[in-house]
């Protein structure tokens, strides 16, 4: 296997000799992140009141193209987002996360006209699950959660049995967090042609996927997608996004002066912007994260998705053969087809053997106890994935682990 495509473009934890194998939850951050916050302060102090109006453009300064505090929520939707969805320019906007965006959508009046029902597996994350249960009835529709295969995947006879002239909406993750496991792009388009044939919608919650491997939404034929930057596209919080189908009308109620056709005019009825994505912003944008929001897709496109994936699959096929020799059970799919950039290990305590894998500096994390994640990603070598294996191999022969506290300091893990 090759060497990590880009290891230098990123900036390590402490200590440097650490091993981070947790992309699934926060990715490295990198190397320009502080010239990009260091341009937010000086964009602040030298334009003031301006900076909504314009400031030099530090994404793409070749350009020439104009930015504002006010554009930057589409002017990089259109640069970095689209490419990333290879999305037609024009659909993409940043969001603040995924859980407004999806109540955004949910509490558009055009959902209802279409159908009374929503599906959505029983897997989904919260911010799409726990939505769906919590806005369906306040606009007239029914959330009906599709149950999961044994396996925690999702039912895919069932669901597409469960799509109907009622349907309004379904609301997949295009990557399960529970499992690692994607959907493949046939699937997806069955069940879009399927959805689209009773005049619903399709939305994908693609958190865990795109950054990950070549995604083309137009291939796929979802009409939203959605997901955040804070994994392996090594953003951090307030860095989600949103894609549109183009042509496609929502105007939700959950929305803000920021989404107003003339906001400044400050009229007192709301009149939704022309431009649909714009409907999904609230009050005034908090432009401080957007400055870094991007850096990590931009290292990410311009070594090519391609190799990304080529990478990570190189990473989780060694995983996988580590795995094999130890005899340890996979959640997550072994076909590379259906895998994404992680690899669950089923370990019972993996929290105790997470805790003593972090006294070794080699960082991964657990879900509920009996699963054991690693998500290596671009930052990572082969060397990584032998020394991770190399000390659960000793932690679980020997039992160190067992005797390792869980030293967790707060909720999240
Ligand atoms: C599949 C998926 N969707 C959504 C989220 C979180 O979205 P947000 O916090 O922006 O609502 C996560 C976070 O881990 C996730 O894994």
């Amino acid at each position: 296997m090759s060497s990590p495509p880009i290891p230098s473009d990123y900036r390590f934890p402490d200590p440097p000799t650490a091993v981070e194998l947790r992309a699934f939850t926060h990715g490295l951050q990198p190397q320009r992140v502080p010239v990009m916050m260091e341009h937010f302060a000086e964009d602040w102090r030298r334009f003031g009141v301006d900076a909504w109006n314009e400031i030099p453009n530090h994404w793409r300064p070749e350009s020439g193209d104009p930015v504002g505090w006010w554009t930057l929520p589409t002017y990089l939707g259109n640069q970095f987002i689209a490419p990333l969805l290879d999305a037609p320019s024009g659909t993409c906007i940043l969001q603040p996360s995924v859980h407004w965006t999806v109540q955004c959508l949910l509490s558009s009046p055009e959902l209802a006209a279409r159908g009374s029902d929503v599906l959505v597996p029983e897997t989904a994350f919260p911010s799409v699950l726990h939505s769906v249960k919590q806005w369906s009835h306040l606009r007239d529709l029914s959330p009906h959660v599709v149950p999961s295969t044994s396996e925690q995947r999702v039912d895919q006879t069932t669901l597409l049995d469960a799509i109907g002239p009622t349907t309004a909406l379904v609301a997949l993750s295009h990557v399960g967090f529970t499992t690692g496991a994607r959907l493949s792009s046939s699937f997806v388009r069955t069940v879009a042609d399927r959805v689209h044939a009773h005049d619903g919608l399709l939305l994908l919650d693609g958190y865990h996927a795109a950054a990950t491997q070549p995604i083309n939404v137009t291939e796929l034929g979802c009409d939203l997608y959605v997901g955040g930057l804070l994994k392996e596209a090594s953003g951090s919080s307030g860095n989600a996004f949103l894609y549109v189908r183009d042509g496609l009308t929502l105007t939700p109620r959950l929305t803000g002066w920021f989404g107003d056709a003339a906001p400044f005019e400050f009229r007192p009825a709301p009149e939704p912007h022309p431009d649909v994505r714009r409907r999904f912003l609230g009050g005034t944008t908090a432009v401080a994260p957007m400055y870094h929001a991007v850096e990590g897709v931009r290292l990410l496109l311009d070594l090519g998705l391609d190799t990304v994936r080529d990478h990570s699959l190189a990473l989780t096929d060694r995983a996988l053969d580590h795995a094999d020799a130890l005899d340890l059970p996979l959640r997550s799919p072994r076909p590379p087809a259906e895998r994404s950039a992680m690899v669950l290990l089923e370990i019972p305590d993996a929290e105790q053997l997470v805790a003593y894998l972090k006294r070794h500096h080699v960082y991964t994390d657990s879900r509920r106890n009996d699963v054991l994640r690693l998500a290596p990603f671009l930052w990572n070598t082969p060397a990584d994935i032998d020394r991770a294996f190399a000390l659960i191999e000793k932690g679980l022969s020997t039992g160190a682990y067992k005797e390792v506290p869980v030293d967790s300091h707060g909720p999240v893990t």
